[in-house]
């Protein structure tokens, strides 16, 4: 069994938060954000707002798009830091949701790489026939766990969900469409370089954001580029087989060095930094539903989505549309 995409989808909130709105808010300021970051405003999500409306937001345009009815689906894997509640999984939420009185759902924690890691179960699940269509969802509301005191971290993030759509489909041909392959790291040593101040077992609340900026720059530049590089050499392809590069939006500089490091023009790499900044594992999910409704992304089309993120956690996931 292979994992086709079918349907993707996405789900932001009302609220935009402009760099200007920001600069009223800690010491920076539009130049500085922009010139740094490529960010130019942000979607916060309004009070009430969870994780879970914008996921399910997302998993309802991207079973709309696949044609495919909430109670088809057997599995959800919803990749999020921030759940709507400890227990139980976010994911349940958005199974209830959708009517599904079957299948299963659970979240999974790899922060801004959790898309990746939820693609790749799902992907496994698949290919072990034991699920025929899932649901992969990344939603986070970022903007509870930042400290809108910290000027290096707070202009950063921002709220949202995107969604894919998974169905199994006999391998066939010699170019195969779905996901052809996913790769997944983490290295635990690193788990301090962005981290929450809290957690439930150590202090009862969530806590706040806390970040290494460039020690984290430096790492992401190298850890998007080997994971890049090991799902098109996995795959026997080069870069001038990929029709496009979705990557986890962090920072437009560090997309721009995974460009010169894998010889690929930004025409060919999908980014939203401008208008979403980082929202974690909703990122990549985000920028291919838009990818897709705005016509770049079309069928047959090879993608691939390299992340890097908080643990550090890092990854890649190759993808014939
Ligand atoms: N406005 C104005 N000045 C600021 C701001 C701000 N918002 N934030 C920091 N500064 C100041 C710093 O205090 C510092 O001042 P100093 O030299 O007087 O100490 C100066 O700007 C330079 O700070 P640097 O941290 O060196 O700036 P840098 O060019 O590295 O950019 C940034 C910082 C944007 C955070 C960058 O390092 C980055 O994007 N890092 C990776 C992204 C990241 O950490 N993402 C977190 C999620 S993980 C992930 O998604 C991969």
């Amino acid at each position: 069994w292979a994992s086709r995409v079918v349907g993707c989808g996405s789900a932001l909130p009302e609220r935009r938060l402009t760099n200007h709105e920001l600069a009223t808010m800690v010491d920076t300021s539009d130049e500085w954000i922009l010139q740094r970051t490529g960010i130019k405003e942000r979607r916060i999500a309004a009070q009430g707002e969870n994780t879970s409306d914008l996921a399910i937001g997302a998993a309802k345009a991207a079973l709309k798009q696949a044609g495919i009815h909430g109670p088809d689906v057997d599995l959800v894997v919803l990749a999020t830091c921030t759940p709507d509640r400890t227990m139980p999984a976010t994911a349940v939420r958005v199974q209830a949701a959708l009517g599904m009185t079957g299948g299963f759902a659970f979240d999974v924690q790899a922060v801004c790489s959790g898309f990746v890691f939820a693609l790749s179960i799902a992907d496994n699940m698949i290919r072990l026939g034991q699920v025929r269509t899932a649901l992969v969802i990344g939603a986070e509301t970022m903007s509870r766990i930042i400290d809108w005191n910290d000027r290096n971290s707070c202009v950063l993030f921002g709220d949202g969900g995107g969604a894919v759509v998974l169905r199994a489909e006999r391998r066939a041909g010699d170019q195969p469409r779905g996901i052809l392959s996913t790769h997944l790291y983490s290295d635990g040593r690193h788990q301090d370089k962005i981290h929450t101040d809290g957690g439930t077992s150590s202090t009862q609340t969530a806590g706040k954001m806390q970040l290494e900026g460039r020690e984290v720059f430096l790492h992401a530049v190298v850890n998007l580029a080997q994971a890049s590089q090991e799902a098109l050499v996995a795959n026997g392809m080069t870069k001038d087989d990929l029709h496009w590069v979705v990557p986890h939006q962090a920072n437009q500089r560090i997309v721009q060095t995974l460009g010169e490091k894998l010889q690929l023009p930004m025409a060919k790499i999908v980014l939203t930094l401008d208008h979403h900044g980082n929202t974690s594992a909703a990122s990549i999910p985000l920028a291919l539903a838009e990818a897709v409704a705005d016509g770049r992304i079309k069928e047959n089309d090879l993608v691939l989505t390299p992340t890097m993120g908080s643990g550090f956690t890092w990854g890649s996931a190759l993808i014939r549309w």
